[in-house]
This record gives structure tokens, sequence and C-alpha cells, in this order.
């Protein structure tokens, strides 16, 4: 179950990911905004957050305008590696190596063909498991 959350400024995109997510029979739950109304995006970070970091979902997907709000806010909470990428690279290093849990996107950055090979290459790659990895990972916390 992925979890995904957006602002105004990522409600446009964030329909072109679920549309996609619905093709490739991947189950999600919309924890909103649900128009391209103004709002705040700490409310939708910290809804999928909280849904990860209490295992209700595996991952999850955040899109503010420049998915920095909204990133900052989802790494508030303990646990959550939250992941702002714009680029494949970053989206398969994230998860190799950080094991990151939630992927986040500007809407108002990158166009919807690049961002849902973004997102693909985040789902689609598992995490390394490598020691180094894991070391560093646990130090985040500790
Ligand atoms: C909203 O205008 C914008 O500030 C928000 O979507 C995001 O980019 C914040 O980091």
């Amino acid at each position: 179950m992925i979890a995904l959350g957006c602002d105004h400024g990522g409600f446009e995109l964030m329909q072109e990911v679920k549309k996609h997510l619905e093709e490739r029979g991947l189950e999600y739950r919309d924890f909103g905004t649900d128009s391209a109304k103004s709002c705040d995006y700490p409310v939708y970070a910290k809804a999928v957050a909280e849904a990860v970091q209490k295992g209700e979902c595996e991952k999850g997907i955040l899109i503010c305008g420049t998915g920095i709000g909204i990133s900052i806010t989802a790494n508030k909470f303990k646990g959550i590696r939250c992941a702002l990428c714009h680029d494949c690279f970053s989206a398969e290093a994230t998860r190799l190596h950080n094991d990151a849990n939630i992927l986040a996107m500007g809407g108002r950055v990158i166009g919807p063909g690049h961002a849902l090979k973004v997102v693909d290459t985040f789902l689609d790659t598992p995490f390394s498991g490598e020691e180094r990895h894991k070391r560093r990972i646990s130090m985040i916390e500790n």
C-alpha cells in the first residue's frame, strides 16, 4: 500500500501519479488534498508520514510545488526517510543507499513524463541491504 499526499502545488501531478499506479495495479491510500484550492502542505505530509511510520503503508509519495516543504515536514517524523528526487539516478540511489520510504517531488519542477519514471524507479528499486548503508541509516536516528 502506497500513501499519497499533496498540496495544491502538487495536485495536478498527483492525478497523473494516481492514474499511473492504477495502470500498474498498485494499491494506494490517498490522504489528499482533493482539489487545486490553496491549502497547507504540512497537513498532508504529516498524514502520509504517520501512515508510513505506523506501517499502515510501506511507502509514500508526497508532492507540493517544489517538493521542499513537504519533504522537510515528513523528515521530522522518526523512522521517515523522505527523499526529494527529480531524476532517476537519485531515486535509485536513495532506495539502494538510504532505504528511503517516502519520495517527494515538486509539481512545479518536473513534468509528468519524467516524474512517472522517477516514481517507477523509486518503487521498483530494493534497498541494497549492505552493511555500510545499514550502519549509516542507523546513525541517522541514534
Ligand atoms: C505553495 O505555494 C508552495 O509554497 C508549496 O507547494 C511548496 O512548494 C512548499 O515548499
